[in-house]
Formats: C-alpha cells, sequence, structure tokens
C-alpha cells in the first residue's frame, strides 16, 4: 500500500495547546486566556500557560519530528502574540519566534504549514464583540496579511481557519469553548464571519503572492441515520446540513444549502450576509483542509436521550436545530474520548467531497486519537489503540485515493500531548508522551510505528 511520490506525512499542533509562554515576550490575552480562568470550564482548572512549553522547545520538537520522518509540520500562529490587541500594533518578538520556528523546520528539511486561526481570539476582539461581530473578519484578513509579509519569503502553504465550526458554535451556541457564550443566533454570525475572514485573508495574501497555496481545515463527520424512517432520515440531513455542507457550500460553490436556510429561518441568519460575502468566501482555493475523527448516528426520535458532542461539562447542544434531532450510539468501538471509530467514515467523507464538489486538493490535516495514558513500568506507553487508529484511517486514505480521490496528504493530531481544551491535560493525542510536571518527551510506541510508514512510503498491504 504504496502512498504517491511527494504526499507529505505530517503531524498537527496548535498554538495555545502547545505553546505556553502566555504572558512573554508581549503576548496579548486571548478568549482561552481568559476562558480557562472562568471556574468551571476547564476541566481540573488547567490552563495553557505553560501547555507543553513548546515555546521554549521548539529546537528539541523540530528533533523529534526529524526522528519520525515527518515531511511537513502543521501547527498553528497565535494571533495575541503577533498582534496583541488583534488590530494595529504588531509585536515584533511574536513574529520573531514564528520565523526561528519556520527556519528550524526549513533546515529541517520539514516543509511548515502554518494555519492562521486555531481558536485563539484576542481578547481585546471579543470585547468587541467577538467572531459575531462582521469587523472581525476583516482584522483577521488584516493579521494574516502581516503574517504573511513576514514568513511568505520563507513559507508557501497557508491555511486560513481551522474547524469553524467548532470556533462558532462550541464558542457560542454550547459555550463549552472560549468565549463560552450561549447564543445560538450569535454563533451562526460567527460562522459566516469566520467564512468571510478566510475569503478575505485569502484574497489578501494572494494578492501579495499568487504563487503560495491557500486553504482551510473544516471539521467533517459521516453521519448516518439511525433507521430508514422518515424523521431519522430528516435528522441525518439537518446534521449533515449544519456540521457540513453548512461549511462546505460557501467555501467551495459560493453559496449556502437552502434546506439549512430554511431550517434556520427562525434565527434571522440571511440578515447577516451581505452582497458580495459568498463571492469573498467563494475564494479559489488551492487546498481543502479535512479534520476527521468519527462518525455521528442521529435520530429524529427527540424522546431518545443522547449528546451531541462529548464534553465534561456542557448541558448545551452546540447544534442549532437540536430540539429536533438525537445523537445515539452507532454501536462502534471507541477511542478514550468516547468517539466511535469509523475509518469507512473517512473514506465516504472524501470521496464525497470529490463527487460533489468542484474538484480541490485534499489534505487530511487532523485525524488521530485520544486517550487517558501513562507510562508503563518500563518507562514507555503502548498505545496499541492509536496505531490500529492511524493504520486504519491510512488504509481508507489509500482506498479513496486509489478511488481517484486527490488526496495529497496526512496530518497526524498530534505530535506532542497537549492542552486538550475543555478536557485540560486529561486525554492525551500525542504521538510523544508528555510529562507535564518535567516537560520530558518520550515518543509512544505510536511514534516508531508512524516513522516506519514514513520510512516505507506506506503500510504493508
Ligand atoms: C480538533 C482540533 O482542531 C484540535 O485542536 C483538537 O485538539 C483535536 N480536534 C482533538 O479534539
Amino acid at each position: 500500500m504504496a502512498f504517491p511520490a511527494g504526499f507529505r506525512w505530517g503531524a498537527a499542533t496548535a498554538a495555545y495547546q502547545i505553546e505556553g509562554a502566555a504572558a512573554e515576550d508581549g503576548r496579548g490575552p486571548s478568549v482561552w486566556d481568559t476562558f480557562c480562568r472562568t471556574p468551571g470550564k476547564v476541566l481540573g482548572g488547567d490552563t495553557g500557560d505553560v501547555a507543553v512549553d513548546h515555546y521554549h522547545r521548539f529546537r528539541d520538537d523540530v528533533a523529534l519530528m526529524s526522528e519520525l520522518g515527518l515531511t511537513a509540520y502543521r501547527f498553528s500562529i497565535s494571533w495575541s502574540r503577533v498582534q496583541p490587541d488583534g488590530s494595529g500594533r504588531l509585536n515584533q518578538a511574536g513574529l520573531d519566534f514564528y520565523r526561528r520556528l519556520v527556519d528550524v523546520l526549513l533546515e529541517a528539511g520539514i516543509e511548515p504549514w502554518p494555519t492562521l486561526y486555531h481558536w485563539d481570539l484576542p481578547q481585546a476582539l471579543e470585547d468587541a464583540g467577538g467572531w459575531p461581530e462582521r469587523d472581525t473578519a476583516f482584522r483577521f484578513a488584516d493579521y494574516a496579511g502581516h503574517v504573511h509579509a513576514a514568513l511568505g519569503d520563507r513559507v508557501s502553504q497557508w491555511m486560513t481557519i481551522n474547524e469553524p465550526w467548532c470556533a462558532a458554535f462550541l464558542g457560542y451556541a454550547s459555550g463549552e469553548h472560549a468565549p463560552g457564550r450561549r447564543e445560538p443566533a450569535a454563533a451562526l454570525r460567527a460562522a459566516h464571519h469566520l467564512m468571510l475572514g478566510h475569503g478575505a485573508a485569502v484574497r489578501a495574501m494572494r494578492a501579495r503572492h499568487p504563487g503560495h497555496r491557500f486553504g482551510a481545515a473544516v471539521n467533517l463527520y459521516a453521519i448516518s441515520a439511525a433507521s430508514g424512517a422518515d424523521r431519522d432520515l430528516d435528522a441525518a440531513r439537518r446534521v449533515d446540513g449544519m456540521q457540513n455542507r453548512f461549511f462546505l457550500d460557501p467555501l467551495l460553490r459560493g453559496s449556502y444549502p437552502a434546506d439549512v436556510l430554511t431550517d434556520l429561518e427562525e434565527l434571522d441568519f440571511d440578515a447577516c450576509v451581505r452582497d458580495g460575502d459568498l463571492a469573498t468566501i467563494n475564494q479559489p482555493i488551492d487546498q481543502l483542509g479535512v479534520n476527521y475523527y468519527s462518525r455521528f448516528t442521529v435520530t429524529g426520535d427527540t424522546e431518545v436521550t443522547g449528546q451531541a458532542v462529548s464534553s465534561p461539562f456542557s448541558t448545551h447542544s452546540p447544534w442549532v436545530g437540536s430540539e429536533f434531532v438525537r445523537f445515539v450510539d452507532g454501536g462502534r468501538p471507541v477511542t478514550g474520548m468516547g468517539w466511535e471509530i469509523d475509518e469507512g467514515g473517512l473514506h465516504e467523507v472524501l470521496t464525497r467531497l470529490h463527487r460533489d464538489y468542484p474538484p480541490v486538493d485534499l489534505y487530511i490535516t487532523e485525524n488521530g486519537a485520544g486517550y487517558d495514558e501513562a507510562l508503563d513500568g518500563e518507562g514507555a506507553v503502548r498505545d496499541e489503540g492509536r496505531i490500529a487508529y492511524i493504520d486504519a484511517h491510512l488504509r481508507a486514505a489509500h482506498a479513496s485515493i486509489a478511488g481517484g480521490v486527490p488526496l495529497r496528504g496526512y496530518f497526524t493530531w498530534s505530535l506532542l500531548d497537549n492542552f486538550e481544551w475543555s478536557w485540560g491535560y486529561s486525554k492525551r493525542f500525542g504521538l510523544v508522551h508528555v510529562d507535564y510536571a518535567t516537560q520530558r518527551r518520550v515518543p509512544k510506541d505510536s511514534a516508531r510505528w508512524y516513522a516506519g510508514v514514513i520510512r516505507a512510503g506506506g503500510l504493508p498491504d
């Protein structure tokens, strides 16, 4: 099972989850700094203040990437490290950090894949209304232009936003992510403005450097109806509409799905969509990042009890329209997050993108498994579950390529154990174990296994 020549073999991280150094060298606060300080929002009261101290240890971490043989590394840039107030003044020390990181990656022969927004909105912009405010989209494009000007001489792959569904709906509808608001109508505006910011940012960056490659990373799910009954099929349509098509359609086709707009009529979503917005969102992109973890099974039987997304706290559904649907057990094995494992869903998502949308290069920008793990008596992590998970999903990716899907790379989530948002440090996704007390890094069995896959350029048949 060889993958095509030039296939990117990567791992991914995000700034707030790994960097630490939250108050160093002029970084301004983001919504996650504030959220972590709000009692009851993050398990154990954990924060990203120190995280895995990547800000100080990035050279060692790039050395780990070299040991793995990664050919690409996806990381995110902290907006408030670069522009502490989210607009105006730039922080040169912040830009310098990313320049050093990029230089060390390039020296190691690893292609840098920055994401410009992985959920850490500068607090000053949230104070001005956050993503539900239209202006935030243009502040984002402005910031993207500054980062592009600073790093564009050495970085040619650019991802704008990460998982706009989460940023909008976990941040502004269920409140389980920062900034913790529970305002469904505002969450919809946030989603629109995140995508508008993406389009405006691509436009600004491409004007400076048309040869670079631009895209966004969306979290897509395979969705099954619990039965063939009409109400279950309609529940599946609704959930697919909000989770998948609400983002894919504007990004790739320049329109919102008509059935979803009908579902949303009472929330007055249309009012925030102005002339020209959809053309901006529908900027041509060079690649789409797909973050894939799981399949959801849904029913329209609202008597059934079920939870939309596993979260340590939220009693509110992040899913707008949740009064019409319930998420039920699909009967598959789960990871330590309680997420059902279904590699067939990855194949389905990729094949559907290729079949139903205009052609665009695809990358799996996240895929992996989180568990509660510890070093064993021999100081090792025998993470067979993670190996089996990645192996199965790579096989599904390979089958998709064989079926004609233009899949160009795979980034596993994550390089290192890190701050898993409202779960704090209780869930570990890394190929590399981190002892949070000492910051010692120990590659897990999965790290050695993945290095072997990369060396071989694929999997045994
Ligand atoms: C999606 C997010 O982009 C990432 O930040 C998170 O840690 C992983 N999925 C796992 O939940």
